[in-house]
């Protein structure tokens, strides 16, 4: 095994985190030591063409039998799942590897139930419902190619219902990953314009997660991690793919804020992220992007410490200032590393139409991450942040 190679477990996940250049290599072992002799890539068509994935597949050769599903679209539907599916049950595979974004990710975990049970995804499609597995769902291992979800360590998975047009999170514990592979390497085939939007969307995990009705000091820590690391290392990731140093920071920022809020969930921003990527293809860490500054003013007065403290773990001098003060520099300081990054900063200059924002609200309410915001929100003061945004 590559020295530069460590293997890591944390209390609040299953997942087994195998880190550092040349981790994706020695995941074989991982592999094997599951008894995987078969497994199903899942991934998309862009890393499906990727140098690293052909060598993977070479170094497996004699070991595990791979077979590649490429169409895990982003922000996947259940149709790639159905897909998906078929093709791992045609190929025998007893486990199935997600390699790619977030959108990969997801479909993997989503494939991996499918596999066990032709046409379980459909039955998924309910709001505000529990997600069911009741058959063997095949392990998962993934290898994030983006720094932004941290779905390689939660039992999360964000899939598209075509027919409804609804974008849901299924969580289930049989969505767990055994093993994520954090390699750096990965990150230097995401264009520039993906490392941006991942980065901000582990932002917007870490500052959702730290004012969440639900968090805890365990949680607030692995958030203070993420939003210190992002503003250290986003605009450094951002503008050079080989600096590799950076990539491993943002791959741990963004690991690190999926332990905290697999426990607390999201707020405001999360909610309403999900109809902009589901009635306009936004992807979703642009839309995180482009809401989180609103959404943190909303939230502002429901903890003013907890905006205190981001606004100094996004580096901001808040000495001398009053409470109020220093809060409002936190969602000042997010806009201005947006800026510095090159984001895009409106609804509008990514597409999405004002006349849908009533039809946007009703969905971000069905979200269950309205609960945990830490201010109450009702259809009305989304309607007004969404008009913030525009
Ligand atoms: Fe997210």
């Amino acid at each position: 095994m590559n020295e530069t190679v460590r293997t890591e477990c944390f209390d609040e996940t299953p997942t087994r985190v195998v880190s550092g250049s040349g981790a994706l290599a020695s995941s074989r072992a991982c592999l094997a030591g599951m008894g995987i002799a078969k497994a199903l890539i899942v991934c998309g068509e862009s890393v499906a063409g990727l140098p690293h994935l052909a060598e993977f597949i070479s170094l497996c050769e004699g070991c595990v039998e791979l077979h590649v599903f490429s169409g895990a679209q982003p922000d996947p539907t259940d149709e790639n799942v159905l897909a998906g599916g078929a093709m791992g049950r045609e190929t025998g595979a007893q486990a199935v590897i997600g390699i790619g974004g977030g959108s990969s990710m997801d479909c993997a975990k989503a494939v991996a139930a499918e596999v066990g049970r032709e046409g379980w995804i459909s039955a998924q499609d309910r709001p505000g419902e529990p997600t069911q597995i009741d058959h063997e769902a095949l392990p998962i291992m993934c290898a994030p190619t983006t720094a932004g979800t941290g779905s390689e360590v939660n039992p999360f998975s964000v899939i598209t219902f075509t027919g409804t047009e609804r974008k849901l999170v299924l969580n289930h514990e049989a969505l767990y990953p055994r093993c994520a592979v954090l390699d750096p390497t990965l990150l230097t085939t995401a264009p520039e314009p993906v490392r941006i939007a991942a980065g901000l969307d582990a932002l917007t995990h870490a500052v959702e997660s730290y004012v969440s009705k639900r968090a805890n000091e365990g949680t607030r820590k692995w958030a203070a991690q993420t939003i210190r690391g992002v503003a250290k290392y986003l605009p450094r990731a951002a503008g050079d793919a080989q600096d590799m140093q950076a990539q491993a920071g943002m791959q741990r920022a963004a690991m690190v804020a999926s332990l905290a809020f697999a426990q607390t969930r999201l707020g405001i921003v999360h909610a309403m992220a999900l109809p902009l990527s589901a009635l306009f293809g936004v992807p979703h860490g642009v839309a995180n992007a482009v809401l989180l500054p609103h959404g943190m003013r909303y939230n502002l007065q429901a903890d003013l410490g907890a905006f205190a403290e981001m606004a100094e773990l996004l580096g901001v001098d808040v000495e001398g200032l009053s409470a109020d003060e220093a809060a409002a520099q936190a969602p000042a300081a997010v806009e201005a590393l947006a800026a510095e990054v090159g984001a895009p900063r409106t609804m509008g200059e990514v597409g999405v139409q004002a006349d849908a924002i009533e039809r946007m609200a009703d969905d971000a309410m069905q979200s269950a991450h309205v609960q945990v915001n830490p201010r109450e929100m009702s259809r009305e003061d989304v309607i007004a942040v969404y008009q913030a945004a525009m």
